[in-house]
């Protein structure tokens, strides 16, 4: 296996310093990609000490290693999952033939795009958590946004690594385009819509990492499948690190759940206006919440139907999740699948050729995957002996994107009137009044042990650190 070489500026296990052309144009991209941390990263951050976990190596057994690092120190490198002997493309038009090193010419604009489209979401979400250091709940929280955020810049660096080595002069374009857009800007935003909503409070950025990066989990498998075996190899190793942003955000949503259970449990009560003024947020809210980044979230995943998705299948470039564990002739030719449109007032459903429905395949697989988590939380609702319920809205609920994109759905799947819509959206998405209360919360804990009051402490620390453990030293 080959270890990670940290002797060099840039950390790799791809043998870099051989190749000396690529190393001198990622050694360019260096000082631009620290002057957007510099700019975008996290606020006011620049000089503390934070407990992070750096990759040492690519071996699942221990690949990571904690320690205090300055967060522009951080040392973003290139690691690829080691080669599998002799690979085979396993699904598409493709299917058995040797897996591509290189990039085949008549992909090579397909593959180019799906690599930028990853890559632009990696630094967008670090921009859109920038000024949640000020407002950070704990100190544990604290290191975990930073976490996050340095995971992200690496995940550029891992994108921007294909971009460099296979995609010439284009690719060394692409990779500057990476760090000009910005989240939420007006004339030079990020590629998806998701990744320029804003994430202003800890209660959204639960959220986000909850979803918005288990989207991103669906996605890297679906790469992590590919035929082009560069991407593959690098997309599993992100895989690892992706693991811990979706915890973070599974087991801060529980923890405000289970403050918030706490509260009502002492002032024998659900009413949300009297839980408000003892500081937590009330479970309706927090179901607000759930809708409003599902609904964003799932939208990211395309158009039901698309001519796009079935040629990234058909062509190698993109596998279903968890492909090779399928039992299917891995062609999908003549095979068809349900997706829904609306039609005379109703959600109907509707066959189409599976290969074109790829984008809605991907779609429902993580929405059974985000549901196992919501069950999670109500079991601590259920544990406080509350009889509340959260529940993922309905698919059709609030989307923007393919058949469904402006139909009105309410959450449990009835087609409205916009009428009916308008009379009751302030109960299924965060109000102005809602995010206003949220925000009026954000107030900042930096002391080690303590947490904010509407947040219950996590049941262990990081790397089994104490409770009282100082993450972040501000000097
Ligand atoms: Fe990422
Ligand atoms: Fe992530």
């Amino acid at each position: 296996m080959s270890s990670i070489d940290y002797s060099e500026k840039i950390p790799n296990n791809v043998n870099l310093s051989e190749d000396r052309t690529l190393r001198r144009a990622l050694e360019q991209w260096q000082p631009n990609y620290l002057s957007w941390w510099n700019d975008m990263g996290p606020e006011d951050s620049q000089g503390f000490d934070v407990y992070l976990r750096t990759a040492v190596s690519v071996d699942p057994q221990g690949w990571a290693q904690f320690g205090y690092v300055k967060m522009p120190d951080y040392r973003w490198g290139i690691f690829l999952n080691p080669a599998e002997k002799e690979r085979k493309i396993h699904f598409g038009d493709h299917k058995g033939e040797d897996a591509w090193q290189e990039v085949p010419g008549e992909y090579r604009a397909n593959l180019r795009r799906i690599i930028v489209t990853q890559g632009d979401t990696e630094p967008a979400s670090v921009e859109q958590q920038r000024h949640l250091g000020l407002t950070c709940p704990s100190l544990y929280d604290l290191r975990n946004l930073f976490q996050v955020n340095v995971e992200e810049g690496r995940h550029l660096w891992a994108m921007v690594y294909l971009l460099h080595k296979y995609f010439g002069r284009d690719g060394r374009e692409e990779g500057e385009a990476l760090l000009q857009r910005r989240s939420g800007q007006q004339d030079n935003p990020r590629i998806l819509q998701a990744f320029n909503e804003p994430t202003p409070d800890w209660l959204s950025f639960f959220m986000f990492t909850y979803f918005t990066d288990r989207d991103g989990k669906f996605q890297l498998c679906a790469l992590a499948e590919s035929g082009f075996d560069p991407l593959a190899r690098t997309t599993r190793f992100m895989l690892t690190e992706e693991a811990h942003h979706m915890f973070v955000g599974e087991s801060g949503v529980s923890r405000v759940i289970q403050r918030t259970c706490q509260v009502m449990n002492a002032l024998k009560t659900d009413d949300p206006a009297a839980l408000r003024s003892a500081g937590a947020i009330d479970l309706p809210t927090i179901q607000r919440y759930l809708n409003f980044h599902f609904s964003v979230t799932i939208d990211l995943f395309g158009a039901d139907e698309s001519s796009n998705a079935a040629t990234f299948y058909a062509t190698g470039l993109k596998g279903r999740f968890e492909e090779g564990k399928r039992t299917d002739d891995h062609r999908l030719k003549g095979s068809t699948y349900k997706v829904l449109q609306a039609q005379g007032g109703e959600l109907v459903e509707k066959e189409v050729p599976m290969l074109n429905a790829l984008n809605e395949v991907l779609r429902d697989d993580f929405i059974r995957d985000s549901v196992a988590g919501v069950d999670r939380w109500n079991k601590v609702i259920e544990k406080a002996g509350i009889g509340y319920r959260l529940k993922v809205p309905h698919k059709g609920f609030h989307r923007n994107i393919g058949s469904l994109a402006g139909v009105k759905v309410s959450p449990e799947g009835r087609v409205l009137t916009q009428e009916q819509w308008n009379a009751q959206v302030d109960q299924w998405l965060p109000s102005t009044g809602d995010r206003a209360f949220v925000a009026s919360l954000m107030g900042r804990v930096a002391e080690p042990g303590k947490f904010a009051n509407w947040i219950a402490p996590p049941v262990v620390g990081i790397n089994r650190q104490p409770a009282d453990f100082a993450y972040v030293r501000f000097n």
